[in-house]
Order: C-alpha cells, then structure tokens, then sequence
C-alpha cells in the first residue's frame, strides 16, 4: 500500500525551489502556534509583525475604495493614485523627489526584493550581504542563480561600513543588499555612511537594492534615511523596497511598493505582469489615501513607535540583567538582538539548542539566530505586550537560575 506522503515524498521538485530553506521565522512562529493549540500557556517572541491592528481610518478607506468600485483589475504597477500618493509623501516627509513612473505598487515588501533581484541577477553574478541578514535575502539570491557573499560587521557593532563594502567587492558584485533599519539587529546605518556606500557602490556600477520596511521606526537619536532621497546620480543605481506592513501595521494586506529608476521599473513591471499582476485594487486605494492624508497616519505611526520604545526601554536592561545575555539597546525596528554565546558549550551547542531550552522550559517561543547567519544569537521580537515581555523575562531568568552551575 502507499503511504499517506506517497505524493510529496516522489514529488519532483524543482532543483531552485529544492535547496531553499522554508523560512525560519514562520517557522517559529508556526511552533507557537501548534503549542497553543495543545492548550500551552506559550508566549511568542518570534512575531515579525505589529501586534496593533490597522487604523481604522485605513481600513474604512478600502471600504470606500470597494464602494467606489475599486474590485477590479488596476494596471500592473499600480494605480496611478497609488504612485502619486507615493512621490507626494516622500516629497513632503523626506524631501525626495522621484516621478511616480518610477513607483510599483507590490504585493508587499517580500514582492518588491524578488521583482528587483529577479530583474537584475544572473547565474554566476554575486550579490553582497551583511551579516546578520533578513532570512529571506540568501534563499531570493540562491532562486536567481546568483551566489550571495557576506559581509561579517561584528566588528563595526553589526552596522555596515563602506570600508567593509569596498573590501568585499570582486569584478562579479552586480548587487548589495542593505536593511536599516535592521532586522534583526536593531541598528541603524547613518545617514553619511549610507550615502558612502552607495558611492562606493555606484563607482564600480554596482546596485543596491535597499529594504527600507522599517524605515518609520528609529528611536531618536538614531535618525533613518531613505535612498529615495539621494541625488539622481547615485538613485539611479538603487532600488528601493518599501512595505506597509509594519508602517500602518498592514501585514495581511500584503501591499509594498518599488522606488527604482525607469528601466529598472519597466522591467520589474514586466515580470510583475505575469505573477502575482498588482496589490489588490482597493487596498493600494486605502493606502493612498492613508499616504495622502499625511497627519493622521503620521499620528497613528507615532503611537506604535511611542508604545515600542516603551516596551524596549522595559525589556533591553532586564535581558541584560540575565546571566549570559548581552544585547545591545535597538536603535530601530522592534527585536531585541540577544548574545548568548556565554551559554554555547558542552550543554549547549547552539542557539537554537537555547531556543528550545526556553520552548520547553519557559514556553517562551524566541528566534535563534543560525537563520539570520547569526548562531550564538537569538531574536527576541517585542511586537507583543509589555505584559507579555514581562512574564517571558521572568520565566527565562528562572530557567537560567536553574541551570546554573550545570552550564559548561
Ligand atoms: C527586513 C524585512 N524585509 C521585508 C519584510 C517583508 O515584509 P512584507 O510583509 O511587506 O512582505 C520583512 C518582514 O518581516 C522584513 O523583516
């Protein structure tokens, strides 16, 4: 008799899709999930998304765009509303000035970062990566053929140099990949730094791709700034790859968008038109509108950023209370990045080793680094309530009161 897996067991998957990694924050996330499903009182440290709903403002905007009769197909790159709303808000936020033909809107942030890898990467082409990465960066180079060589910025407090940059280059870079504010670091490239690698970049004809999906969340003093703002000399190298789901907390919607130069927009548009086509009409509606009525959304995200400084300045010097832990104060973005290397040893082999220490004796679900390239480091997200954040400390510091001395 065949086995219930017969299907998938003999399914011939393809070689691309073959050697990708199923992306281990979902992963994670699935985990706490399955456990609370058993009826375990599990907290989850691993959400990647914003644990406050949409504005309601945003989402009656979709009600009116439905209303309008906005359910029907819109141009691939988007509607052009859509694009305005862009390049006005960039304009009066950040001073950056860009046609809206140089705007698609995509199926999130995830979409934009395949569109411009999958539009520019060959076989054979190498794609520059600093260390620690978003999951995703490595397994979208692997799918375009390219091979992604990173760059280690432990040195320089896990924020990217253009020193760094141009030690790494070799004649097959075609691309860097940049995220700041940085999942999962919580650091921030500075403004004059950032502009310095571009040009490092830009030199020697090389792009750079920048996902800026946290870029409305940077505590002050740490000050973000969007490439979209640099002059056309150097913008013309650069691909911007923006996302609504944590700025307007929009991670359902699925809805980002591309800032890239003409060429580089007509071919993304191109490979659009035959996969996903464009956003769902009535939520790039919503986000136009949310877009152009600056004040409020500006408002509604400085309440989330308000809350999530609140809950870091809580949770950043209570990890660091507990044996072993180091991390440093995040700069941006919402996870605290834990060292916890001091634990690694005969007991413990690796991160993950003290991911599941803390899933089975804390029932506290956390990200361990070895898919960020991080082993010995764990990601703890705080899109979750101070409450929450509170309860999780305290149940770590007593697991580690309890192993220690057995520790190696
Ligand atoms: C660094 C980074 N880039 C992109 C994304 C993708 O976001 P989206 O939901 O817009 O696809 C995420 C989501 O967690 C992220 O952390």
């Amino acid at each position: 008799m065949k086995s219930p897996n017969a299907a998938t067991e003999t399914f011939p998957v393809s070689a691309k899709v073959a050697q990708m990694k199923m992306s281990s924050t979902l992963k994670a996330g699935q985990t706490a999930a399955a456990l609370r499903e058993q009826g375990c009182d599990v907290i989850d440290l691993t959400l990647g998304e914003p644990d406050f709903p949409t504005p309601e403002f945003i989402k009656e905007y979709a009600w009116e765009g439905m209303q309008r009769g906005l359910t029907k197909y819109t141009p691939t790159a988007g509607l052009k509303s859509f694009q305005e709303a862009v390049a006005a808000f960039y304009a009066e936020e950040f001073g950056a000035h860009f046609s809206p033909k140089e705007i698609i809107a995509t199926d999130g942030g995830k979409q934009a970062l395949f569109n411009a890898c999958c539009t520019l990467l060959n076989a054979g082409d190498e794609v520059l990566i600093p260390k620690p990465y978003w999951v995703t960066f490595p397994e979208i180079v692997k799918f375009c053929g390219a091979t992604s060589v990173f760059i280690e910025t432990e040195t320089s407090d896990f924020i990217l140099t253009a020193e760094q940059v141009r030690d790494s280059i070799s004649d097959k870079t075609k691309l860097l990949i940049i995220n700041s504010p940085n999942n999962p670091t919580g650091r921030v490239i500075a403004k004059n730094e950032l502009i310095k690698i571009i040009e490092v970049c830009a030199e020697r004809n090389i792009y750079v791709l920048t996902d800026e999906c946290y870029l409305f969340f940077a505590y002050p003093p740490a000050e973000v700034f969007t490439s979209a703002a640099l002059p056309e000399d150097l913008r013309k190298f650069v691909c911007v790859a923006g996302s609504f789901s944590k700025t307007y907390a929009m991670t359902g919607w699925r809805i980002g968008y591309t800032i890239a130069n003409e060429e580089w927009t007509r071919q993304m548009t191109k490979l659009q038109s035959h996969s996903t086509s464009h956003p769902t009409s009535f939520v790039q509606y919503a986000c136009a509108r949310a877009m152009d009525n600056h004040a409020a959304s500006k408002a509604a995200v400085n309440l989330m950023l308000a809350e999530y400084k609140r809950r870091k300045d809580w949770l950043i010097p209570a990890l660091q209370s507990i044996e072993g832990f180091k991390c440093q104060m995040p700069e941006g973005a919402f996870y605290a990045f834990v060292d916890v290397r001091e634990h690694l040893g005969e007991q413990f082999k690796t991160s993950a080793d003290v991911a599941e220490l803390l899933l089975n004796e804390a029932h506290t679900v956390v990200t361990d680094g070895e898919g960020f390239g991080a082993d010995g480091f764990l990601r703890i997200s705080y899109a979750t309530s101070l409450e929450n954040l509170q309860t999780a400390v305290e149940r770590i510091r007593e697991v580690f009161a309890a192993t220690a001395g057995q520790i190696a």
